[in-house]
């Protein structure tokens, strides 16, 4: 694991003993103001990323995701953003552009779901890597142009110094998102933003492209923010999972833990949409009943209310409880793991720690994480 870090001078926290995380967020609140009121997409979020590990942010559609790892790149025009970035100790909120357009492709950079979003039709591939190392380390033409070539070798483009004379329109879905991680990279980040990267992608190139990411975050030590509503993608490259609802945290936990005993009442609901081994082939595809919350006017208690099968299988007192509080992340009442790690639920009434090889047990046809002679 990279411990130096790159990109200048930088402050630190101050909490004695407890090394910095690589990206710390705390408190961060995103409002939008549109005509029918205002939206607070994210609603008090904390987390962080460390150096090497993935934290998967997983939801459902509207739930946040995106309107975060925005917010954590500063990239937010037309909303109001609260609450504390840190990258590497640094508070970011209040950076001028200038110091943030800095960071951004530097010590922190982005892969989205679209490679054509992010890539111009009218320069090679080539040219557009090179331009984002030119930009950040100031590089020569011709020193910019290698670095194009080998970093189009290091993401498994085939003769890679005739491709990057190639436009965009002559790759492939998978090989396009493959040279967008090649501009994320060249400028050695040490954090990676991942928002629905393989999503567009089929089966057999999506695992491609995760496995890549597995290897270059091994090499590295990058730490990584993938966002995904794929919980396949999440039980197989992602460390700790932080699962989001309505724009706030419900449960974050180490992905093992997460899998086999969630403790919230919407990861179980999640989990059990998943397919089943025993599932005959025609089977419908699972959903939580009900819809995402109303963003606009919250009411006082929890998000999850109407939606949830624990309270509506509990004692009035403790609906009353979920009506009119809201929860707040706390450890759930189980076992803390010999490593240390942390389980939070947000939830008033958590679930039982299940037995052992819980998600085994249910039948849920979760792909194995990326065995390590596989990610290199
Ligand atoms: N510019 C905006 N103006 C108003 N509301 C917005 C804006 N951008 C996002 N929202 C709202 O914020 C909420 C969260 O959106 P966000 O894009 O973060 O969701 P997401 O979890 O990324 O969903 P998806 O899985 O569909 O990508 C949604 O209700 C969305 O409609
Ligand atoms: S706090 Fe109550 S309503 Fe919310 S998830 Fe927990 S049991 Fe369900
Ligand atoms: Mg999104």
């Amino acid at each position: 694991m990279r411990q130096e870090t790159a990109g200048g001078p930088l402050s630190y926290d101050t909490d004695e003993g407890t090394p910095t995380p690589l990206l710390r967020v705390d408190g961060l609140s995103v409002s939008f103001r549109t005509p029918r009121g205002t939206v607070r997409a994210v609603d008090g979020l904390g987390f962080t990323v460390e150096r090497g590990r993935t934290l998967a942010l997983v939801g459902e559609s509207g739930s946040g995701k995106s309107a975060t790892s925005l917010a954590v790149l500063g990239l937010h025009e037309d909303a109001e953003v609260t609450g504390s970035v840190r990258l590497d100790g640094r508070e970011l909120t209040g950076l001028r552009p200038a110091e943030l357009s800095a960071l951004r492709g530097r010590r922190m950079a982005m892969v989205f779901q679209d490679p054509l979003s992010g890539l111009h039709p009218y320069y090679t591939v080539g040219e557009q890597i090179a331009e984002a190392y030119r930009r950040h380390f100031g590089a020569g033409r011709a020193a910019a142009r290698r670095r194009a070539v080998e970093m189009l070798g290091e993401v498994g483009i085939p003769e890679p110094a005739r491709r990057a004379g190639e436009y965009p329109h002559q790759f492939s879905g998978g090989m396009r998102q493959r040279v967008m991680i090649a501009i994320a990279l060249a400028c050695e980040p040490d954090l990676l933003i991942a928002d629905e990267p393989t999503t567009a992608l089929d089966v057999t190139v999506q695992a491609q492209v995760l496995e890549l990411l597995a290897r270059i975050q091994e090499e590295r030590g990058l730490g990584v923010l993938l966002i995904t509503h794929d919980l396949g993608v999440v039980a197989r490259v992602a460390h700790e999972v932080l699962v989001m609802y309505g724009g706030r945290a419900a449960e974050q936990a180490p992905v093992d833990a997460l899998f086999a005993a969630p403790a919230h009442p919407y990861t179980r609901g999640l989990l059990d949409s998943l397919p089943r081994l025993d599932d005959p082939d025609d089977a419908p595809l699972r959903t939580i009943p009900g819809s995402p919350p109303s963003l606009l006017a919250r009411a006082g208690g929890c998000a999850f209310l109407a939606r949830c099968p624990r309270a509506a299988d509990a004692e009035e007192a403790d609906r009353q409880r979920c009506a009119g509080e809201r929860p707040r992340p706390a450890a759930p009442p189980r076992a803390v793991p010999a490593d240390g790690t942390s389980h939070q639920v947000a939830c008033h009434l958590p679930l039982p720690a299940a037995g052992p090889g819980d998600a085994a047990a249910a039948g849920l046809s979760v792909p194995p994480p990326l065995p390590a002679e596989d990610s290199r």
